[in-house]
C-alpha cells in the first residue's frame, strides 16, 4: 500500500493514477471530504487528512510501504518559512512515529542549499527533516513545472506575460507533471536502498512575447498582485536564485523526462 498527499493537485494526482495503473494499491491523502468518492471510483482508498496534523498523518500512513509527500505552497500566508516549518514539524513527526520506511518527496532544484533561494529553502529543511527520522528518502528535485504557463493565462490575456529573469530568450528546462507522478510513482515501486536525490530534467524552453521586468521591480510587482510582503520578497529571492545558477541540478542523479510543452499548453487550454 502506498499512500499519496496532495492528490488533489498535479504531481500528486499523477502519482496516484500511475500507481493504479500499475496495479499498486493506493491509499490517497486528501483534505476535502467531496473528493473522496472520485478516487474510490478510481480504485484508490481515500483518508481525509490535513499534512499539518501529525496524528492523523501517522494513522494514515501507518503500515504502508511508502509515502509520497510534497511541501504544499500557500501564497497566502504572512510567513512561509513559518507555514513551512510548521507542515515539515508535523510530516517529518509522523514519518518518525509511523516507521515507514520509504519517503518520496518532491522538492525542487536548489534544495540542496540551506537558504538564498526563497521558499526552496523551506524544502532544503524538509528533506533535513525527513532525512532525519530514519526513512529512506527519494527527494525528486524538479525543475521549474510546465503548468505555471496556466498561472499567466489571466495576465497574457491581459497583454503581458510577465518574465521574471534577466532575459526572456534563455531557454529554461520545464517539467510536465505528468512526467513528475510517473517518476514518483517508479520511485515508489522501486526504493533505492539509501536515501537519494534525484534530478528531475525536463525539455527547455525559452518565453513567447514577453515583458522582461527589471530585478527591483519583481517584489513589488507581486506585492501590487496581490501577494503578502514575505511571500513576495521570498518569490523575488527564489528568481535571484535561478539567476546565479542556484537551483542547478546537483543531486546524487538525474532523470530526463520528455513530455513538451505543446502537450501540457494543450491540457492547459482545454480544462
Ligand atoms: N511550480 C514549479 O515550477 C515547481 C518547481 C519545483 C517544485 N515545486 C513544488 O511543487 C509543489 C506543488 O506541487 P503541485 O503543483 O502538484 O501542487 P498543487 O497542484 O498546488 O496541489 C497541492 C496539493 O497539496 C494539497 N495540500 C495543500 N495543503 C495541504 C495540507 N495542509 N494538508 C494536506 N494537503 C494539502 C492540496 O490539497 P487541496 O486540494 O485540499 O488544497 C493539493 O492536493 C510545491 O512544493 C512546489 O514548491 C514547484
Amino acid at each position: 500500500m502506498y499512500a499519496v498527499a496532495g492528490a488533489t493537485g498535479h504531481v500528486g494526482s499523477a502519482t496516484a493514477r500511475h500507481l493504479l495503473a500499475e496495479g499498486a494499491d493506493v491509499r490517497v491523502l486528501i483534505r476535502d471530504r467531496e473528493r473522496v468518492e472520485e478516487w474510490i471510483q478510481q480504485g484508490a482508498e481515500a483518508r481525509v487528512v490535513d499534512l499539518g496534523d501529525r496524528a492523523a498523518l501517522r494513522d494514515a500512513i501507518t503500515g504502508c510501504d511508502g509515502f509520497f509527500v510534497l511541501l504544499p505552497f500557500d501564497l497566502t500566508v504572512d510567513d512561509l518559512d513559518a507555514y513551512a516549518d510548521a507542515i515539515t514539524t508535523s510530516v517529518a513527526g509522523a514519518v518518525a512515529d509511523s516507521g515507514i520506511p520509504h519517503v518520496v518527496m518532491l522538492s525542487a532544484g536548489g534544495a540542496d542549499l540551506p537558504d538564498g533561494t526563497g521558499p526552496i529553502s523551506g524544502m532544503h529543511r524538509m528533506e533535513q527533516a525527513l532525512r532525519a527520522t530514519g526513512t529512506v528518502l527519494t527527494a525528486l528535485r524538479s525543475g521549474h513545472f510546465q503548468e505555471k504557463v496556466g498561472d499567466l493565462i489571466e495576465a497574457a490575456r491581459a497583454g503581458v506575460y510577465p518574465v521574471f529573469a534577466a532575459s526572456a530568450d534563455v531557454p529554461v528546462p520545464m517539467v510536465a507533471t505528468r512526467d513528475l507522478g510517473a517518476t514518483a510513482a517508479r520511485a515508489l515501486l522501486s526504493p533505492d536502498a539509501t536515501s537519494t536525490s534525484i534530478d528531475v530534467r525536463g525539455p527547455a524552453y525559452s518565453e513567447l512575447e514577453v515583458v522582461v521586468l527589471p530585478e527591483d521591480a519583481w517584489a513589488p510587482t507581486l506585492i501590487d498582485a496581490g501577494f503578502r510582503p514575505h511571500v513576495a520578497e521570498s518569490l523575488a529571492e527564489l528568481y535571484r536564485a535561478d539567476q546565479r545558477g542556484l537551483l542547478a541540478p546537483r543531486g546524487d542523479r538525474a532523470v530526463r523526462v520528455d513530455t513538451p510543452i505543446e502537450v501540457t499548453i494543450a491540457g492547459l487550454t482545454a480544462a
